[in-house]
């Protein structure tokens, strides 16, 4: 349901094919927003945007690399001409390469910082112009505890994070005195199919649900605030 403040939104979401993406479209759904999805499998984009669509929102997808200049681009056109702009993005795609250093691979490390770093890059970057010209709006990175702390076996994951959390800490000066907000949540492990097929216990982790309810948190914030990262962590030990 609506409440009567409550202005419809454009949320664009990177990474909104599943996991946390999926969840936070699913929450900002309640009020009725408009929303733009983006992933590779178009599949899974297809699915949920129809779920999008029977809670009674505008939903579109872009199919795409995060990383991928041309892509972005032409999402970027396409935002422009179903949604007439953007309010809110929400920079969240991203892909987790663990191990002890020595382990990993070039491979894995170009993906990372494709992924989690340069595809974070591209999407502020080019819709930072459109915000500030509103003078409103928010961009909300998918950062991790990581990018606060390091830990064994987490390095390559841990720089990318650390990568992003620089950049959003840098772009909230440059934002200072304009309408636009920018922040981090910065989850510890969640329930999503990263741990598909690994040996470790799922019941203790956080819920795709409490991340979207913290990027709601940061959506819904009066111009009063201005919040700078949401670290969460599990709540049972
Ligand atoms: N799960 C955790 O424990 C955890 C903890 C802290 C932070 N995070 C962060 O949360 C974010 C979302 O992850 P998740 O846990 O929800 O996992 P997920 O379900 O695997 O979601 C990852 C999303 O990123 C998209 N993606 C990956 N590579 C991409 C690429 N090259 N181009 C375009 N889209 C790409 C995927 O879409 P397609 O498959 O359709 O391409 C998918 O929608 C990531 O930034 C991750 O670092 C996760």
């Amino acid at each position: 349901m609506i409440s009567e403040n409550s202005q419809s939104l454009r949320i664009v979401i990177t990474g909104g094919s599943s996991g946390i993406g999926e969840a936070v479209s699913l929450e900002m759904a309640k009020d009725k927003h408009s929303f733009y999805l983006t992933g590779r499998n178009e599949q899974r984009l297809k699915e949920v945007c129809e779920k999008l669509t029977s809670m009674g929102c505008k939903a579109y997808y872009g199919v795409g690399d995060v990383s991928d200049e041309q892509a972005v681009n032409s999402m970027l056109e396409d935002i422009k001409s179903n949604l007439g702009g953007v309010d809110v993005v929400f920079a969240n795609a991203g892909v987790g390469h663990f191990g002890n250093l020595e382990d990993l691979t070039i491979e894995q490390y170009d993906e990372s910082f494709n992924v989690n770093v340069r595809g974070v890059f591209l999407w502020l970057n080019k819709t930072l112009p459109m915000l500030k010209s509103q003078n409103k709006g928010h961009l909300i990175v998918t950062s991790s505890n990581l990018g606060l702390k390091t830990g064994a076996r987490c390095s390559l994951y841990a720089a990318t994070k650390h990568a992003v959390q620089a950049m959003v800490w840098s772009l909230r000066d440059e934002l200072k005195g304009t309408g636009v907000k920018a922040a981090t949540i910065n989850p510890g492990s969640v329930d999503t199919s990263w741990f598909d097929g690994k040996d470790v216990d799922r019941s203790k982790m956080l819920a795709v649900e409490d991340i979207a309810k913290a990027v709601r948190f940061i959506i819904d914030q009066d111009e009063t605030s201005d919040i700078d990262h949401i670290l969460l962590l599990p709540g049972k030990e």
